[in-house]
């Protein structure tokens, strides 16, 4: 079974890792539009139109299931895309909000991108099922994943500047609304500590039982937009393999040729 992911850029891999765990045989395909990276700052309309372009690339390869391994594409375009393809489309804002609501006590701290956090995607459903809800943007951390710069004393000092008062306010859950998050959870636990950290791309490869059947070569191809930094490396940091990324359309450029 082929399955298709994207994201704006090197983020959504820890999904595309948490879906390999859990079904070592399907065929993965993974687009990253590095090339329009990020999504977070722009507004719905172009979020929706990238992400019916990429999901068209994608079925352009055969998938037989889509999953949007980006908060601000899933905030924005899931129904688009829902309503335009015809294969089963999976979102990470659900699986993130139904771990959060099985884990917390009542108060929820949601970080994403200021363009999810303004979709108001996470609080709708977590004021829904009876949670408090504090949700912040900080658009300073998916510069950092996609240099690679996911320990050390600079991204300590970034985290702390956007999370540490979330202490104060006593959050006992945080969820990472964005997939380039997770990269940062050590650093993200350390200062908050005691914080229990809902990282969705785990959720959403569970949500995919039932959706997905675990047949295939286990092959992954991996695509990006362009090249704008050292991605052997990065996707060897994130996905814990060897895989030689492939450019679609030959470097930067405003429109990918999708
Ligand atoms: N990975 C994307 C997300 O989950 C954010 C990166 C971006 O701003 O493009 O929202």
């Amino acid at each position: 079974m082929k399955v298709g992911v994207f994201d704006s850029g090197v983020g959504g891999l820890t999904v595309l890792k948490a879906i390999r765990n859990r079904f070592p045989n399907i065929d993965l395909v993974y687009l990253g539009d590095t090339a329009r990276v990020p999504y977070g700052n722009r507004s719905p309309e172009t979020v929706i139109r990238y992400s019916l372009e990429c999901a068209g690339f994608l079925m352009e390869r055969g998938i037989e299931v889509l999953v949007i391994a980006c908060n601000t594409a899933s905030s924005y375009a899931i129904e688009e895309l829902k309503k335009k393809l015809p294969v089963p489309v999976v979102g990470v804002v659900e699986p993130g909000v139904r771990e959060a609501v099985r884990v917390s006590r009542g108060r929820v701290g949601v970080i994403g991108t200021r363009a999810t956090v303004r979709s108001g995607s996470y609080q709708r459903l977590l004021k829904e099922a009876g949670l408090e809800v504090i949700a912040r943007a900080c658009p300073l951390f998916v510069p950092l994943v996609e240099e690679g710069v996911v320990e050390g004393e600079i991204a300590e000092k970034v985290v702390r500047m956007y999370l540490e008062d979330f202490l104060r306010i006593g959050v006992d859950t945080l969820i990472l609304g964005c997939t380039h998050y997770p990269l940062l959870k050590g650093v993200i636990s350390r200062v908050l500590k005691g914080v229990h950290i809902v990282d969705s791309s785990e959720a959403v490869a569970r949500d995919l039982d039932g959706v997905v059947l675990d047949e295939g070569e286990g092959t992954t191809e991996v695509y990006f937009t362009d090249r704008s930094q050292d991605l052997e490396r990065i996707v060897e940091l994130i996905t814990g393999e060897r895989i030689q990324p492939v450019l679609v359309g030959g470097g930067s450029q405003p429109d990918p040729p999708f």
